[in-house]
């Protein structure tokens, strides 16, 4: 078995070294508002190439994230495939969507016509072992909702541990959660695949609550987005409206968490995150359920349930200006 070329790289406490040369990432996500930020942020920053969008259900039912990451990638005028996923978790029944948080369109009741542009046919998580697969070099995973295709992708080739690496928007350590008092969205979704993924092999970074609270964005900052690059920062201001007035009604404040798009910034720029490394652990059932447990190496090592679980990382902190200033450069390239 060749080595995971992640796997062999110096690591220190708080940064985990690669390196930042295009790396090539596939985006598996459920657009949405700050998942089109996300995406825009990627394809806007030289040192990533975005090899495909997979599309699952969450923020919106699976075939209108299919739709949005195709108007995306037609906005953007750029030729990324788009495959379609899930349309529900492995296990348990669907949750229903986020259209209180993302509008009905998942662009915030934005409308945006639909595009001319096809899904190519493989199933998400095919797409996801083919292109693993076919690349020369390892593949960073950047799933930004429910785990459902990962999951997939493993079952169909636990192989792809091997050339992986995955950096996810999910979970929480110490924050409160988002949909329960202890579970976040993307994992309460599939606590099943959340589970599969933390499990397997391979390096996780959790990019979760404890970081992406942190990255608030204002008014001001969509504004200047607009001015810089009016067509597609415009777009951006445009859905994030919907976004702004959610988290105003629901916290008091006008600012929304850049929760997807500190997924792609931790790819680029890990030292703008503090993180810690340990196993993490899924509740599948019960009260708990979808809460991300994080024990620190060694701690629990005398429980049989945390024997044998693969280090992971979790984000605890972010630096709010540093991520800021990383999204408002690549974004000001863009028309
Ligand atoms: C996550 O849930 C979704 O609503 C967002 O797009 C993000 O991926 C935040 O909990
Ligand atoms: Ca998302």
């Amino acid at each position: 078995m060749p080595p995971n070329p992640f796997r062999t790289r110096p690591r220190s406490q708080n940064n985990w070294v690669i390196d930042t040369v295009a790396q090539k990432i596939i985006i598996d996500t459920d657009p949405g508002i700050d998942d089109a930020l996300a995406i825009l942020f990627a394809l806007a920053h030289p040192d990533l190439e975005l090899i495909g969008l997979t599309t699952v259900y969450g923020n919106v039912p699976v075939s209108l994230a299919t739709d949005n990451a195709l108007r995306l990638v037609e906005l953007a005028d750029v030729d990324v495939p788009v495959a379609a996923g899930a349309a529900k978790p492995l296990c348990i029944s669907p949750r229903g969507h986020a259209d209180f948080v993302h509008g009905a369109d998942g662009f915030g009741n934005s409308n945006l016509p639909a595009s001319a542009r096809q899904a190519v046919a493989p199933h998400a998580a095919q797409f996801i072992v083919e292109q693993i697969r076919a690349a020369p070099d390892a593949v960073t995973l950047v799933p930004v909702g429910p785990l459902t295709n990962i999951a997939l992708a493993l079952q169909l080739a636990p192989d792809i541990c091997e050339k992986t690496r995955v950096v996810l928007m999910g979970g929480a350590v110490h924050e409160p959660g988002n949909c329960s008092p202890v579970a976040e969205a993307n994992i309460w979704q599939d606590p099943h695949a959340a589970e599969a993924v933390f499990a397997a092999n391979w390096h996780v970074t959790m990019v979760g609550l404890d970081a992406t609270h942190k990255v608030t964005l204002d008014q001001g900052f969509f504004t200047g987005l607009a001015e810089r690059s009016p067509r597609l920062g415009g777009f951006l201001n445009q859905i994030h409206q919907f976004y702004l007035d959610f988290y105003a009604t629901r916290y008091g404040d006008r600012v929304c968490a850049a929760h997807d798009a500190l997924a792609v910034a931790a790819v680029l720029r890990p030292d703008l995150l503090t993180f810690e490394s340990g196993a993490i652990q899924v509740a599948v059932d019960g009260i708990a359920e979808g809460q991300t447990l994080f024990a620190k190496p060694g701690q629990f090592d005398h429980k049989a349930e945390w024997q044998g679980r693969p280090e992971h990382r979790a984000a605890l902190n972010a630096d709010c200006e540093g991520v800021k200033a990383l999204l408002q450069d690549a974004l000001s390239t863009l028309d």
